[in-house]
């Protein structure tokens, strides 16, 4: 072969020889802009990265590059009800209460319950109708009253003006229709209180039982009785006994979200609501919601939190 033939043959292997390598070059760059490359090379693993892509949104993916690796941002990522904005909170409080459950964290935060009671107060959107709000956060003013409150007969209620804001008082009707049927008999011991009727139960809390009074009263304008949405429940076997020991409370618990209505201060999460069980307490929230929080066993609290905010 004459040598000019050699020297093209060499300069077009050493040309596809570049360009394959211009080519892998050019994809390397490309994949080091990639968040799997960005992740796995501040310590998440190729599972993390899958959760984390499958989780976030690319923003957010972007501000947690900018944090160094944590695992236990996983944790908190794989939770149920993870809001990312309140990643950092997450973080902040299970470095000084590491014996909580990343879950119980997640509660804790999105709904504000690491912030000490009435401090940061915010008046509660009305417009959610009836999946208000109202908590040791949230708030109606003194003038708030519902304008469609329907009382109840006394076949249905001790005493008299025992009114429910109309949806609630008709689904609160049916529920008692089928509890009837089934042999049960509901009896409404208070239902919608105004704000001056909460403050005179409040301020006789207050005088029996000192600051103790806000583990089981609410004050005047965060009661949820002021919504016209809530109804406390009693029996006759109740003139006796624990609400919760009788058959009635055990038919609610399996049937009232049914009709819409939840147990609204559960046993065991008064780290979440504020107050203290309440066996007699349903509040509607609707038959959507109802069941949801019925179903996952979380509080309406968390359910705004979640859902509704
Ligand atoms: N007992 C409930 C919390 C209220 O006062 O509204
Ligand atoms: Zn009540």
């Amino acid at each position: 072969m004459k040598k000019k033939n050699i020297i093209i043959i060499l300069v077009v292997i050493l040309s596809i020889a570049l360009f394959i390598g211009l080519l892998f070059l050019i994809k390397h760059i490309n994949y080091t802009k990639t968040y799997d490359y960005k992740l796995l090379k501040i310590g998440y693993n190729k599972q993390d990265v899958k959760i984390i892509k499958k989780t976030l949104k690319s923003k957010q993916i972007d501000t947690l590059l900018e944090k160094k690796y944590n695992k236990n941002i996983l944790a908190f990522l794989e939770e149920k009800y993870f809001i990312y904005d309140n990643l950092d909170a997450y973080l902040k409080y299970y470095k000084k209460n590491n014996d909580k459950t990343f879950a119980d964290i997640v509660a804790i935060i999105n709904v504000n319950a690491d912030k000490e009671f009435y401090k940061d107060t915010i008046k509660t959107d009305v417009k959610k109708e009836e999946l208000m709000l109202l908590n040791k956060y949230n708030y109606l003013d003194e003038s708030y009253s519902p304008n469609d409150l329907k009382e109840f007969s006394n076949k249905y209620a001790y005493g008299d003006n025992q009114k429910l804001k109309e949806v609630a008082y008709n689904a609160y009707i049916s529920m008692f229709n089928k509890a009837k049927e089934d042999g049960y008999t509901l009896i409404v011991n208070s239902s919608y209180r105004s704000y001056s009727e909460q403050k005179e139960i409040y301020d006789k809390y207050v005088s029996w039982y000192g600051d103790d009074a806000d583990k089981t009263a609410a004050r005047p304008g965060y009661s949820e009785h002021q919504t016209g949405l809530a109804v406390d429940i009693q029996s006759y076997c109740s003139q006796s006994k624990d609400f919760d020991e009788c058959e009635e409370f055990t038919w609610l618990l399996n049937n009232a979200y049914k009709y819409g209505f939840i147990l609204r201060y559960p046993e065991g999460r008064e780290f979440i609501t504020g107050y203290e069980y309440e066996s007699w307490h349903f509040r509607y929230v609707g038959k959507e919601a109802a069941k949801y929080i019925h179903e996952n066993k979380i509080t309406f609290d968390e359910y705004y939190a979640y859902f509704v905010k």
